[in-house]
């Protein structure tokens, strides 16, 4: 290990790397060094053990029945909710809707909103820096309700250009939507500044939080944001479940977006009345156990503390930034001032799928590919790069693992 950047976790990192069983084991007789987490996160044993103390012996239907294992369903359900509300930094647990992630989160507040408050000439706004479920259902909005994609470029560090995205502004504007952290390049935007820019010309703003909610600590009210996404499975917590922050005054003036059971008021044949939000954003059973089990995520990561983690994979990303760019040959795609986790380079001796291979021939997981942001590799003239995506329990010693694996890798292809 070098000297450089090495700062002693704020934590006992063993004891919390035992908190995550995945982690102990040996791939190809190597021990597992996991850096892909900005794809999805290993689980904690508290997340483990609540999920199954759930099924095995609370399992129980929510707001639907009047018996005891539906009420205690039912009320670790809200309680998960107002969990997560706390973690967001909204005093009011109704403002979160549970959905099966961000991209089904952006998909309900693209067509829901677009519907009511989108039409023929207005104006939306992404960024060049998008992750594909925050393009394409804008774009399917513009051919629906025809509307213009405006689109923020980005600096050659991979960093917003605000100068251009303040050109783009106008009474025209909707909505501008774009990502708190880019999962292709790390970037982190200035969301509150971006917020208050879109709010001065009385445009919405929907934040993409699936790469921020896991790595820092986060304010709705402070930020002033109107929506935010976030996805279970990348803090922590169950694939199949994650969700949306919507303020309230948005929420109860937009129509539902998936219709059925539970989203009612009152049903006759010829006409329904909705439920409030979050109901009326939730038609159909939920996903019951990946709610409770994000709610211990949720309990876990504040434990934890996201400030502590927010410090140390800082320190992790600085630390592994200085090890690739001592490596002939590899060039770091994205290089703002501000990153969260997330190291994406490429090499000009070999491809990122043959170095994934290649890296996992050391027990090293790491993405190859675009990483659902195709726009963003046009950008930067890339097919593709090779992503390390650290988390609050990896180790320096995996990023020396890394560039000994990557510098093994291209002498092979040189
Ligand atoms: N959005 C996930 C990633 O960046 C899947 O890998």
């Amino acid at each position: 290990m070098t000297d450089s950047v090495v700062e002693t976790p704020p934590f006992d990192i063993e004891k919390i790397r035992a908190d995550f069983p995945v982690l102990k084991q040996t791939v190809h007789g190597k021990p597992l060094m996991y850096l892909d987490n900005a794809a999805t996160t290993q689980k904690p044993w508290a997340v483990i053990d609540r999920v199954h103390k759930f099924d095995s012996e609370e399992y129980g239907t929510v707001r639907r029945g009047a018996y005891f294992l539906s009420e205690g369903a039912t009320r670790h359900f809200d309680d998960a909710r107002k969990k997560v509300a706390v973690l967001l930094g909204t005093p009011d647990p109704n403002e979160i809707v549970f959905t099966s992630g961000t991209t089904q989160a952006i998909n309900l507040v693209a067509h829901s909103f677009g519907k009511a408050f989108i039409g023929e000439g207005d104006e939306i706004i992404i960024s060049n820096i998008e992750h594909h479920a925050n393009t394409v259902p804008w774009q399917v909005v513009c051919q629906e309700r025809g509307a213009v994609l405006k689109v923020i470029p980005v600096n050659d560090l991979g960093e917003l250009i605000l100068e251009e995205y303040e050109k783009l502004l106008s009474s025209r504007t909707k909505m501008v939507a774009v990502n708190h952290v880019s999962n292709a390049l790390g970037t982190v935007n200035p969301i509150k500044e971006i917020i208050a820019m879109a709010h001065k010309v009385g445009a919405r703003v929907l934040i993409d939080g699936a790469q921020s909610t896991p790595h820092m600590k986060l304010d709705m009210k402070v930020l002033d944001c109107d929506f935010y996404t976030f996805s279970g499975h990348k803090m922590y917590g169950p694939s199949g479940v994650g969700g949306l922050y919507g303020r309230m005054e948005l929420l109860k003036d937009m129509p539902p977006y998936v219709t059925g059971g539970d989203m009612i008021q009152h049903v006759t044949i010829e006409k329904t009345t909705y439920n409030q939000p979050p109901s009326r954003f939730e038609a159909g059973t939920p996903p019951i156990t990946q709610v409770i089990g994000l709610g211990a995520a949720v309990d876990y990561l504040q434990a934890v503390g996201l400030e502590k983690i927010a410090e140390y994979e800082n320190n992790l990303l600085e630390y592994g930034t200085k090890l690739l760019n001592d490596i002939d040959s590899i060039t770091i795609i994205g290089t703002a001032e501000h990153k969260a986790s997330i190291l994406s380079f490429v090499s000009d001796a070999i491809h990122p799928h043959d170095v994934v291979t290649l890296l996992d021939q050391d027990g090293i997981a790491c993405r190859g590919g675009h990483h659902c942001a195709q726009p963003t590799m046009q950008r930067f003239q890339v097919p593709a790069t090779t992503r390390a995506s650290v988390s609050f329990y990896n180790k320096y010693e995996e990023l020396d693992a890394l560039a000994e694996s990557l510098k093994k890798a291209i002498k092979l292809f040189s």
